[in-house]
């Protein structure tokens, strides 16, 4: 990619988390003066001192280049930022909220209000947060009461869809870019914000800030609805005796469905999918046009009964009682190649056999300091084989690429019963099968 000319924006990113951290390092390799902002002293510590403070493969590497650059910076302080930037990316958090399935929009008008107070120039602030339709308008009637620069100041929504895992790709290269804008001056700077990426032909959809916001609820929507739609049939493969996986396959040849998001097994997870499909509704129900997103509320009952059902099924394996059985979990972060364990389906099916009276050991190759930290009642354990150790069932709960190749006979001598629960459909059933275990998975059917 061309390096950033100098009459570039400087950029602000608010909020440093997984997605604001990704996108303040990479726009800085891409040439543009970055301050980082946020409110947790010790995270911007840290990546001022070169330090990842979260998985994500490459990313550590890019902050190195960012910071040898000279040209990413942190600071806890939005006067600063407001003095500095051109353009403010805002990446702060949007979780559910308490007691609803509403979003909590608590951090996001935190940051453009106390942002707005110090600008005294032109300036667009960038919504990236997922966050509720309606949102950006409500925060432009805000920020332009508040700024002193006024109506200078402009609001954008630019929806972000990088993947945990593929987070720098994904940033470098999206699949699209969306920005959704009140005028075209605020165009020219996303365009200008994003030069490096549009020039590598990345499309660009211009839109308004409504639908700018709904495109990210919608995609997510999909996603969910595509995954828990395999698992409502998995639900009645395991009902006739069918076979979900040769289902599942059958189905992905036709290109008009295709295969991605259609994998059977413990479903999703994440600090994303879950809150937002039911923030989604429930703003659906705001604005009066609940029934027509009202299948989300099936998506993600579907969704959370695969976490029962896999219980039931070490359950079952275990001779129909789990009290003092020893269940090793293979997994415990949301997806692989990810620390995040935020509704970690993997987690929350460790909970539940523990507190069954589930003898549990959790092994995980990145997730286990933030397990560790948010359910220390739970056992852990250095490696697949040694969590395995005298195991009456092992389950596989998240699909890392370790877990994939785990060699049958090799943990064979481990365990103390030849029985394993697939819960990703991702191992080689007649493979493990030939080594003399007792496979499952939900929805398969070796009769
Ligand atoms: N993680 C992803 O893969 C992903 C992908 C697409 C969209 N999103 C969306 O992006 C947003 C952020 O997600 P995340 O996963 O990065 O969250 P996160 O919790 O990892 O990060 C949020 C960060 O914001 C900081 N913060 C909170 N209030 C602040 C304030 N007033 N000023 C400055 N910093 C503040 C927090 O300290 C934290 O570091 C959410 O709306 C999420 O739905 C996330």
């Amino acid at each position: 990619m061309r390096p950033q000319p100098r009459s570039a924006p400087r950029l602000t990113v608010i909020g440093t988390g997984y997605l604001g951290a990704t996108h303040a390092i990479c726009t800085a390799v891409l040439g543009y003066e970055v301050l980082a902002v946020d409110v947790d002293a010790a995270k911007i510590e840290k990546l001022a001192a070169g330090e990842v403070p979260f998985f994500e493969p490459g990313l550590p590497e890019m902050l190195a280049k960012a910071l040898e650059s000279g040209r990413l910076r942190f600071t806890a302080d939005l006067a600063e930022a407001a003095a500095f930037g051109d353009v403010h990316f805002v990446c702060v958090g949007t979780p559910q909220a308490d007691g609803s399935g509403a979003a909590d929009l608590s951090y996001v008008d935190a940051a453009f209000t106390g942002l707005a107070r110090h600008l005294d120039r032109p300036a667009v602030i960038v919504g990236k947060s997922t966050v509720p339709v309606g949102t950006a308008a409500r925060l432009t009637a805000l920020v332009q009461d508040l700024a002193p620069a006024g109506t200078d100041v402009e609001v954008a929504w630019n929806p972000e869809f990088l993947r945990e895992g593929f987070a720098v790709e994904d940033t470098l290269r999206p699949s699209r870019l969306v920005f959704g804008v009140a005028s075209p001056w605020a165009e020219e700077r996303l365009r200008a914000a994003f030069a490096p990426v549009i020039a590598e032909d990345v499309p660009v959809v211009v839109t308004d800030l409504a639908t700018a916001e709904l495109v990210k609820v919608a995609a997510n929507s999909f996603l969910a609805t595509k995954i828990s739609y395999i698992n409502a049939m998995a639900e009645v493969c395991e009902a006739t005796g069918a076979d979900v996986k040769d289902l599942a396959d059958a189905l992905a040849f036709d290109d008009r469905i295709g295969g991605r998001f259609l994998k059977p097994g413990l479903g999703f997870g994440g600090g994303c999918l879950p809150k937002d499909i039911r923030a989604f509704a429930h703003r659906a129900d705001e604005l009066g046009v609940g029934q027509a997103v009202s299948f989300l509320r099936e998506v993600d009952a579907i969704n959370r009964r695969r976490r029962a059902r896999t219980v039931d099924l070490v359950r079952e394996l275990a001779g129909g009682d789990l009290d003092g059985a020893r269940i090793a979990c293979l997994g415990a972060a949301f997806k692989p190649d990810s620390d995040d364990i935020r509704d970690a389906p993997a987690l929350d099916v460790a909970r539940t056999l523990h507190g069954l009276g589930a003898r549990v050991r959790v092994y995980d190759p990145a997730a286990l300091g933030n397990a560790r930290r948010a359910f220390p009642e739970l056992d852990y354990g250095t490696g697949a084989l040694d969590v395995a150790r005298d195991a009456d069932v092992v389950v596989l709960l998240t699909e890392w690429a370790e877990f994939r190749e785990i060699d049958p006979g090799a943990l064979a001598e481990a365990v103390a019963h030849k029985r394993i629960v697939d819960g990703r459909h991702v191992l080689d059933a007649a493979r493990w099968r030939a080594a003399g275990w007792d496979y499952r998975a939900l929805g398969r059917n070796f009769g």
